[in-house]
């Protein structure tokens, strides 16, 4: 195969790359952004096989090429993984994807260390060379612990409790202090025994550093945890792709490792967090913060066929949803009672989406995708926040942080500065729950005791599904 064939399929794979996750930022482009990525990623890996299994033609020589052990090396574990990750892909539920993706950047962490072990059994390693591969090894170990943790605890195969030892940030800075101090000998001396005794020690250390990192945040933490490993993860792969000297590998872990990295960025700024919080626990905790008792008065029920008679005479509706809409798995009784409205009784009904609702970036715009509601009734915060005002009834499906009032009233409420959706300036407004229970960040809601507000209790789904009979 010749080189300028590999070189030239190596940018086109990086240029589908950049356009995948161009389409991505955009939920009506997404399924062609997501066809992209997946071309990308078929060019790359049949040109790098191709490349491997047959050798470089230069010169006339052929260098390189595998033996036929080596070619089944490489085509059986591929053929495995390919057959389990179909698998997986077609079972996966919506809700269980973070836990999935976490285990997935466990493997590219995995990956990592063992190219940097490879590599440094091969031998021949200039300074700049040692460096990359420690780095990587490094990277890579602290996204394969600290991806398993994700793992269990978003599965809830471990308690999703935050694990406080003593002094816990002064043992992650003491591991990143070591890992510094090893990787400056390492680059000086990485021949013989030094050499392996400094590589087993930092992956060691990683290894540690990775669980403890991890261990100490939070279960409801793990969305913006997970996109952090995200980036880790494409950190690993660009280590790796310097390691072996493949381009593809360096751009594309640039890609994921940049991308994450800014996906945690935007994450935390919808919480107003800083990244740091999260690093270091806080709420999110698992309820580790409780609401203050503070007394808002008392909130007013309500039953499904009544809302199903203000809908009727509704002439604009808003519905916002929430995390619970995914508990219930309500989408597509909420789709099913958005037709109806506006079919039946020629009300315009539209969706307002805040960029945290639910537990993963997307979360209710793929779930509404999922049941078919049409793109263009589903609008961002920031496209629908001035429209409450004209509207007349508000369904609030599940959701309590994103359309908290306190978090724009009250500057010692947790939440203080998060922007949220101002449903309360709607003529009334329904909130879908079971219980009085607060939401993720632990906090309660006056929106709950305003007067405009009433509380429609019960299962989301089987409430909608209510109120569809009714209507
Ligand atoms: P939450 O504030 O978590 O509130 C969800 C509500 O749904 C709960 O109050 C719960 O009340 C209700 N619920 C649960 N199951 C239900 C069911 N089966 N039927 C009806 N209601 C049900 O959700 P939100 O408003 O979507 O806010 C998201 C929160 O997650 C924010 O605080 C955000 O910062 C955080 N977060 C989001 C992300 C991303 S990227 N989306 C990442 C990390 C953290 P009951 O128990 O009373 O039913």
């Amino acid at each position: 195969m010749a080189p300028t064939l590999q070189s030239g399929s190596y940018i086109l794979a990086g240029l589908l790359f950049i356009l995948a996750l161009a389409g991505l930022s955009k939920h009506e482009t997404s399924k062609r952004g997501n066809v992209l990525g997946c071309v990308g990623m078929a060019v790359a890996l049949i040109i790098t096989v191709l490349t491997t299994l047959i050798g470089y033609r230069s010169g006339g020589v052929i260098l390189g090429g595998l033996p036929a052990w080596g070619v089944a090396a490489v085509l059986l574990p591929m053929a495995a993984g390919a057959v389990i990750g179909i698998l997986r892909a077609l079972k996966v539920e919506m809700t269980g994807m973070p836990e999935l993706i976490a285990l997935f950047h466990s493997f590219v962490g995995l990956a990592a260390v063992l190219v940097g072990w490879v590599s440094f059994m091969e031998g021949g390693l200039d300074k700049l060379h040692a460096g990359e591969l420690f780095v990587g090894v490094f990277i890579g170990a602290v996204t394969f612990t600290g991806s398993i943790i994700a793992f269990m605890k978003l599965s809830a195969r471990m308690k999703s409790a935050p694990l406080a030892l003593p002094h816990h940030n002064l043992i992650n800075l003491a591991a990143l202090v070591a890992f510094v101090a090893l990787t400056v000998v390492f680059v000086l001396k990485h021949q013989g025994a030094v050499g392996w005794i400094m590589l087993a020690a930092v992956t060691i250390i990683a290894l540690a550093l990775g669980l403890h990192l991890v261990a100490a945040i939070g279960g409801g933490d793990m969305p913006v945890v997970v996109s952090m490993l995200n980036s880790y993860s494409g950190w690993a792969a660009a280590a790796a792709g310097f390691t072996l000297n493949n381009d593809l590998l360096i751009i594309t872990g640039a890609l994921v490792g940049s991308s994450g990295a800014y996906l945690s960025y935007i994450m935390c700024k919808a919480m107003n967090r800083s990244f740091i919080s999260v690093i270091m626990g806080g709420f999110g905790s698992d309820g580790a913060v409780v609401g203050e008792a503070k007394d808002y008065g008392e909130h007013r029920e309500i039953t499904a066929p009544e809302v199903a008679e203000l809908l009727k005479h509704a002439s604009s509706v808003i519905i916002t949803p929430g995390y619970g809409m995914a508990v219930a798995q309500a989408q597509t009784a909420v789709a099913e009672l958005t037709t109806k409205l506006h079919r039946e009784h020629g009300v315009k009904v539209r969706f307002g989406i805040h960029p945290v609702a639910g537990r993963l970036p997307g979360h209710m715009n793929v779930l509404l995708a999922e049941a078919k509601v049409p793109y263009d009734i589903v609008l961002e915060m920031d496209e629908i926040n001035d429209d409450f005002s004209d509207t007349d009834v508000v369904l609030v499906i599940g959701a309590n942080d994103t359309v908290n009032p306190a978090a724009l009233d009250d500057p010692h409420s947790p939440i203080a500065g998060m922007p949220v959706l101002h449903v309360w300036e709607a003529g009334q407004v329904i909130i879908f729950k079971r219980s009085m229970a607060t939401g993720y960040a632990g906090v309660q809601n006056p929106l709950f005791f305003k007067e405009n507000s009433a509380m429609l209790f019960g299962d989301a789904k089987q409430r909608v599904e209510d109120i569809i009979r009714a209507l």
